[in-house]
């Protein structure tokens, strides 16, 4: 039985998103935003820095966890069928990773028929160092913006904005920006900032439009929405964070 999509408009819903998704009628979402485990692996517990030997802050969530590269791509490639269907025609999609995750993901989202429209390189200003010392510094992450197939020409680019930041006359897929500041930080060990959200949002869709974040976290993309006079859906599996969504964003609980 499908969710009346009044019903869940502006809403966080807890739960699998895998579940919870195939509860949304298809073609709803103007765009949608998926920030996902990007996998990470990190096996000790206790990394320490190499100046000072004080304690890494990493991510060692039990949502980061896979058994294997194998079951990863299963819960991508899962997660993807159903977004896709959830997605109107001309709806574009954004898909967020580092080197650990982000070419697995192109390469099943370019196997399902999405067509990639640009890899947005968001360089840090304010990096975390190699604390170990012993490769460069990672300073960027990417992210994947698509539409359904490559057919699709009528999609949202607000180029104005665009030309608001970044390198050259039509905007550039280069993004500077900090990470989250002290004062946004919230209790979630992958948060990403505002400005990064109001940049995905501001480019890819008009106000009023439906934007869906099936993999929420603190909820930095219905907060943006919200900001910028977008709807939005929210789906997130973990309670703690779920009830942090409400209070961030003034929801009923
Ligand atoms: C990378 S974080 C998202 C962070 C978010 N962009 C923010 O700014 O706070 C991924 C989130 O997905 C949630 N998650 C992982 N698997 C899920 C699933 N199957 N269904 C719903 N939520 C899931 C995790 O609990 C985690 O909060």
């Amino acid at each position: 039985m499908f969710y009346h999509i009044e019903n869940i408009k502006n809403t966080v819903i807890q739960g699998d998103a895998l579940e919870v998704l195939k509860r949304i009628p298809p073609e709803v979402f103007d765009m949608v935003f998926i920030d996902p485990p990007y996998f990470l692996q990190l096996k000790r517990k206790r990394l320490k820095r190499w100046n000072s030997k004080t304690l890494v802050k990493g991510v060692f969530e039990e949502w980061d966890r896979f058994s294997s590269f194998e079951e990863y791509d299963g819960f991508i490639e899962s997660l993807l069928l159903e977004v896709r269907r959830v997605m109107k025609p001309n709806a574009t999609l954004w898909v967020m990773g580092t080197y650990h995750n982000i070419f697995r993901v192109g390469k099943i989202m370019q196997d399902l028929g999405f067509w990639i429209l640009n890899d947005v390189i968001w360089v840090k200003t304010n990096p975390m160092p190699n604390w170990l010392g012993v490769r460069f510094t990672n300073a960027t992450e990417t992210l994947i913006w698509a539409v359904k197939d490559k057919s699709v020409k009528n999609y949202t680019f607000n180029r104005e904005y665009a030309k608001s930041f970044g390198i050259g006359k039509i905007g550039a897929n280069v993004w500077l920006l900090p990470t989250c500041s002290k004062k946004e930080r919230l209790p979630h060990p992958t948060q990403k900032p505002l400005e990064l959200l109001k940049r995905v949002i501001l480019t890819s869709t008009k106000e009023g439009d439906l934007i869906l974040d099936p993999l929420a976290g603190t909820g930095t993309t219905g907060y943006a929405a919200k900001m910028l006079g977008r709807d939005f859906v929210l789906i997130e599996k973990n309670p703690q964070y779920v009830q942090l969504i409400k209070e961030r964003l003034s929801l009923p609980s």
